[in-house]
């Protein structure tokens, strides 16, 4: 095995916490929230624990920019910006979508950072994301910077090790708190945080399951993606992982209308969290992958008598800038 090199950026370990309040009120299984909303304050989320290792690659290579890519309101964007702005990195932003109007939530913090920003209409992001980004690489190579890419949410080998590592956190909880635990559950965006908890639960002879629920494509796009990372993983760093072992669970039936739109339901569900345990989701990612636990607690999908680990991984500022979908939402 080859250790990778790691940048200590953030908050660790994340509380582990359960939601007596909610399972006062609704019964079933108890949950417990993995508190990765805390890993920070502006770089907060999943993204700062992938970034660790992507960014220390970035040095390591002598890398003078960074460049990515996401959504306009991309999570993983904003923690990009900041802790680029934080190691002394130049950060340009590929985003996907036209900017209009004030800039709110993540893509605000993305300007306070300093990153450059670059937007292309929707169709040209989805077929020229590749191409877009060797153009911005070689622009400024011809400027005398040195840019290091990193894809779309710090998915790939390198992200990867942030939810290995995670994963170990995870064991000593249950180890500390005295948990049988059987099922995680955590929003799938890009694939990497469901693949790191995967692989290094499965590495730890843990048989807690991990189910992603997905909030853009569909299961066999994501058990397709989960897999090529950890493959890619272990032909790098020389992991010993038997892949074909692996459960790649992923639910798809909570993505609503699509990326970033969420429906009334979930938007009830943020309140009834909010409101019951002071505990904020938002509608892109831990919204929706939390309305569907609860659905699927609903429906009788866990035993009344497990425990349940949700792996909050953040996403407030994306719930700030759909103030206007929340007031209609919830009138
Ligand atoms: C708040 C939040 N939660 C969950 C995810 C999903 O994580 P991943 O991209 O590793 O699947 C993302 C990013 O995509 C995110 O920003």
């Amino acid at each position: 095995m080859l250790t990778p090199p790691r940048l200590d950026l953030a908050r660790l370990p994340t509380p582990l916490e359960p939601l007596d309040n909610l399972h006062a009120r609704l019964g079933g299984p108890r949950i417990w929230v993995k508190r990765d909303d805390l890993t920070e304050l502006g770089a907060s989320g999943n993204k700062i624990r992938k970034l660790e290792f992507c960014l220390a690659e970035a040095k390591q290579q002598q890398a003078t920019a960074i460049i990515t890519c996401g959504g306009l309101q991309s999570n993983h964007c904003r923690a990009t910006a900041l802790l680029g702005a934080k190691l002394g990195f130049t950060v340009h932003l590929v985003l996907r979508g036209e900017l209009e109007g004030a800039a709110e939530g993540n893509l605000m913090l993305d300007q306070l950072a300093g990153a450059v920003v670059h937007s292309y209409p929707v169709k040209q992001y989805q077929q020229d994301l590749g191409a877009l980004l060797d153009r911005h690489a070689d622009d400024l190579r011809s400027q005398g910077e040195t840019p290091f890419i990193i894809p779309t949410g710090a998915s790939d080998e390198i992200g990867v090790w942030g939810y290995v590592c995670a994963a170990d956190e995870l064991v000593c909880d249950f180890e500390t708190y005295g948990l049988d635990v059987n099922n995680v559950v955590v929003a799938t965006g890009s694939g990497g945080t469901q693949a790191g908890l995967t692989a290094g639960l499965h590495l730890h002879g843990s048989s807690a399951q991990v189910w992603g629920m997905a909030v853009c494509d569909d299961e066999h796009w994501f058990r397709n993606k989960v897999r090529t990372d950890l493959a890619a993983w272990q032909a790098r760093y020389q992991m010993e992982l038997d892949i074909d072992a692996l459960n790649i669970n992923v639910d798809d039936r909570y993505i609503g209308p699509g990326y970033a739109q969420a429906t009334p339901e979930v938007f009830d569900t943020i309140k009834l969290v909010a409101s019951t345990e002071g505990l904020v989701l938002d509608p892109v990612y831990t919204g929706k992958a939390f309305h569907g636990l609860l659905d699927q607690i609903g429906n009788g999908r866990f035993a009344d008598d497990t425990d349940i680990v949700f792996v909050h991984t953040g996403g407030s500022f994306g719930l700030m800038a759909q103030s206007s979908q929340v007031a209609a939402a919830l009138g």
